[in-house]
């Protein structure tokens, strides 16, 4: 039995995984360029607020990238942002709703999906995930629905669609619109159809660590021409296309993307497809190897889900079956030189904000009548999936290290082998320590 590395042994990988963000010369020479134009800005073209004619040939990056993005994405419109968590923000109060209005959102994901709701003074309400994907669970979202519902969010969670099919039935069914938070799942597609054209809008994440980056950025997609020049409006400070710049018409927010991020990501978006192809790949080469171990089960790729984006690989790590801690599993992993984390440390729910109801200036969303009718606590009996993720079974690995190739595959499956013939040992030589 090899010594594992944690005890001083040969780490199986001491090579590094591919490195992101992937950029070369396009990257370089798109960023020069805008340096050298001195228009750093959108406003600069006069494109948005104040419709100057461009000169010939001189247009926007953030312009051209939001028409490249959306295309892509099958949707009519784009709206470029400095991050994600400000277009689910903007979409959510271009929908003008009231004071203690509901929303339902995924029980499995990051703070931005539900803060986006508590922003504009509605109530997130937690639905509990699917065991196989990780997704929101269709057939719990019914007996969500009250009165005061006004929308359902899915998360396409690592890479991979909600169920689609079933939930635009249920959406139809009581008349409510689909939001899609996509931060993970940029050129993703369900049955052929990309993850973001489906909803009354979507948004997608460029943060660091994203399937495609600038650092930071953010867009929101919809089909939708008004909606999309109300969120147009909204992040340009509450102005008017056509009207002059310093007239407001709503409350609005500065979240506006710069000509260098666009810059950058439109070469980022040139190398989406392969990219998400190459990772998908790889991901079914390591899964059809980790499948064969007793207590790992990668996530499920529903066959709807014709292209999976793989921003996070998951696997599920049974301690029952295993008899070893995932906290424990996960460090000898990481000395044998494999990036594996446990993900979110806890259910979203059970963060202070949500325990203590404390939001905005310290009240619940900001006049609401409801503040007594939810007990955020409960959500831990109606979300047992979360919890068990969250808990003990979620084993994380980063999409960086799906752009290399089968041998890093191979020694992924290697070093979790290696920690598993330890298991004994490794059990016992933490309880000692
Ligand atoms: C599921 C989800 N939604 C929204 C966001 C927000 O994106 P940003 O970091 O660009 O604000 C993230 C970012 O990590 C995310 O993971």
């Amino acid at each position: 039995m090899a010594v594992l590395a944690l005890y001083g042994g040969t780490p199986v990988r001491a090579d590094e995984f591919a490195v992101w963000p992937v950029c070369d010369r396009q990257e370089e020479e798109a960023l020069i360029e805008v340096l050298r134009g001195k228009k750093w800005w959108r406003f600069a073209f006069g494109q948005g607020v104040e419709l100057i004619e461009p000169k010939e040939g001189e247009r926007s990056q953030v312009a051209l990238f939001q028409e490249e993005f959306a295309r892509y994405h099958e949707c009519k419109y784009g709206i470029a942002a400095a991050n994600g968590t400000g277009t689910l923000e903007i979409g959510i109060r271009a929908m003008n709703l009231g004071i203690g209005d509901e929303i339902i959102v995924p029980a499995y994901t990051y703070i931005a999906s539900a803060a986006c709701v508590l922003q504009n003074n509605c109530i997130p309400i937690f639905i509990v995930i699917d065991p196989n994907t990780y997704n929101i669970d269709p057939g719990r979202i019914e007996e969500a629905i009250t009165d005061r519902t006004r929308a359902i969010m899915v998360v396409h969670f690592g890479g991979q669609p909600a169920d689609m099919d079933r939930i635009l039935t249920i959406a139809g069914k009581h008349n409510l619109p689909v939001i899609e938070d996509a931060a993970h799942a940029h050129g993703c597609e369900w049955k052929k159809q990309k993850a973001g054209s489906f909803g009354l809008f979507s948004s997608f994440s460029f943060q660091a660590s994203k399937n495609m980056t600038s650092g930071e950025g953010g867009i929101l997609c919809s089909n939708d021409q008004g909606f999309a020049s109300e969120c147009d409006s909204l992040l340009w400070s509450g102005r008017k296309v056509g009207r002059p710049w310093y007239e407001f018409y709503r409350l609005g927010w500065n979240y506006r993307m710069t000509e260098f991020q666009a810059a950058i990501l439109r070469q980022q978006l040139t190398r989406l497809d392969k990219q998400i192809r190459h990772r998908e790949r790889l991901a079914h080469y390591l899964s059809k190897k980790l499948n064969s171990i007793d207590g790992i089960s990668p996530l499920i790729q529903d066959e709807r889900t014709t292209l999976h984006g793989y921003h996070i690989y998951m696997f599920r790590y049974d301690e029952s079956v295993i008899g070893l801690k995932r906290e424990k599993f996960i460090e000898a992993l990481t000395a044998e030189g494999i990036p594996a984390a446990s993900g979110y440390s806890f259910p979203l729910y059970k963060n202070p904000m949500f325990i203590n109801k404390k939001f905005i200036n310290g009240s619940f969303p900001l006049g609401t009548q409801y503040h007594d009718d939810i007990d955020y606590s409960s959500f831990e009996e109606k979300c047992p999936v979360s919890e068990l993720a969250c808990n003990s079974q979620a084993v994380w690995l980063p999409q960086n290290i799906f752009l290399g190739n089968e041998r890093d595959m191979d020694d992924v499956a290697l070093a979790v082998e290696k920690v598993l013939e330890n298991k004994k040992d490794l059990a016992a030589w933490r309880e000692k320590s």
